[in-house]
């Protein structure tokens, strides 16, 4: 049971999370408030900035073909309307080592950080972010234009909409402390709500000040509550940005990638199943049919009940993200887009943060081995990136979530290869 030369078994990473020294990013911002909900601050992450060669190389020797990455809108136009040629070269350099390698390079244009400029600007609430972030899209794919042949425009488009709901329950349970960090783990990404009401407010504010916006709820950056509208506008950002990049090379694929949760439900939960697959998923059909694919993420499972997710019913272990390891939900998510989404499907991200890599090893296995009866089924799956090729900063909770295939002392920064890595490139045919 293995996967052909054809299919793209590799990794991801995020610049923010691993290059280092990002600061002209609205998380580097954040992360260096005095009352910073971060409980530390990316630094020089895991240095991939200048490492990357070491990284691709590890990843390739591993027998893996593809390496998915993103570029720093940040360091591209540090300031609005100015480009940075020489970032922008640093960026063609990893690419071109990846060609040079046999690898294919997947190259996501947004993953969760923007610059600075764009949030004091309104950021993901303001409808000019579109015309930005086409105009960053354009400038980006003139560059790569020849050399990428899959570009995902923007990670996760739908988190900004699912912290919203993060942010409604935490609202509605805000009288007691230990529910609220409970809720850490229904969202698939860091997030650290281990702060009190007043150490919460302190931050928002000194937020608000930071991009130089009057009102604390209208700081709109990538991960933080999005309207109705502001949900939209990342659709029409997603939208304006494919337009583009077909504009510049019409062979580029192009897709979005979702934060999707495998949806299960007992007697009783249908209706709120329903609803919760809706919000994350089918809504946004109309906005990605044309898409040539889909990135398709998981991590773990939600079921439901009358009343809503009850994890309750989950049998699984915890995961060091506190929701529960499921290795079966990438394959039921791939599934199930599958019967509505026409296009071709990547898994985009998929993994486990654990310190116990024979887990790890399990729950690749597990995930590969569903994910090849997919094609056997007749699935479109053009790919699988395990997140992540290294232990990297996962957002608001910082390093201490270890879901790499390689781990990285930060004080040498030096890399040592986890058995799963090479578990993960046995599944490619020699
Ligand atoms: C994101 C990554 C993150 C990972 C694990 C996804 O939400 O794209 O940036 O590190 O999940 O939480």
């Amino acid at each position: 049971m293995l996967f052909n030369k054809d299919f793209m078994l590799g990794a991801a990473t995020a610049a923010h999370q691993v290059e280092g020294n990002n600061v002209g990013s609205d998380y580097w911002i954040m992360e260096n408030l005095e009352h910073s909900v971060f409980v530390e601050k990316s630094g020089l992450a895991v240095d991939h900035y200048n490492r990357y060669e070491e990284d691709i190389d590890l990843l390739k020797r591993a027998g893996l073909n593809a390496y998915r990455f993103s570029i720093e809108w940040a360091r591209i136009e540090p300031v609005e309307g100015q480009w940075n040629e020489k970032e922008m070269e640093h960026y063609i350099k990893v690419i071109d080592y990846c060609l040079a390698n046999g690898i294919e390079p997947v190259v996501t244009y947004h993953h969760f950080s923007s610059p600075a400029w764009l949030i004091t600007k309104g950021g993901w609430e303001s409808p000019e972010v579109v015309n930005y972030f086409e105009r960053y899209a354009r400038y980006v794919t003139e560059h790569v234009a020849g050399k990428v042949k899959y570009v995902c425009t923007i990670n996760e488009a739908n988190m900004r909409l699912q912290m919203a709901f993060l942010i409604k329950d935490i609202t509605e349970r805000m009288s007691k402390q230990s529910e609220i960090q409970n809720q850490e783990g229904s969202v698939q990404v860091g997030v650290n709500l281990s702060q009190n009401q007043s150490q919460m407010m302190m931050s928002m504010m000194e937020t608000a000040k930071a991009f130089n916006i009057d009102d604390p709820r209208k700081v709109a950056n990538f991960v933080s509550q999005a309207s109705e509208e502001g949900d939209l506008l990342v659709m029409k950002a997603h939208n304006a940005a494919r337009n583009a990049i077909k504009s510049v090379d019409p062979s580029i694929q192009v897709g979005l990638t979702l934060s999707l949760h495998d949806i299960q439900w007992v007697d009783g939960g249908e209706e709120n199943a329903k609803k919760a697959w809706d919000d994350e998923f089918t809504h946004y059909l109309p906005y990605i049919e044309k898409d040539d694919f889909l990135g398709v993420q998981c991590y773990t499972r939600k079921i439901f009940d009358e009343n809503g997710a009850n994890s309750s019913f989950e049998t699984g272990t915890k995961t060091q993200m506190g929701y529960e390891d499921y290795p079966a939900g990438i394959v039921n998510v791939v599934r199930r887009c599958a019967e509505e989404f026409k296009g071709t499907i990547i898994v985009t991200e998929n993994g486990i943060a654990t310190s116990d890599d024979e887990r790890r090893c399990e729950f690749i296995k597990e995930a590969l081995t569903g994910l090849n009866d997919c094609i056997t089924e007749g699935i479109k799956l053009k790919g699988y990136f395990a997140w992540s090729l290294l232990d990297n900063f996962e957002w608001q909770k910082g390093f201490s979530m270890t879901f790499g295939l390689i781990s990285v002392d930060r004080n040498t920064m030096e890399r040592t290869p986890k058995k799963s890595l090479k578990v993960l490139g046995s599944f490619m045919e020699k």
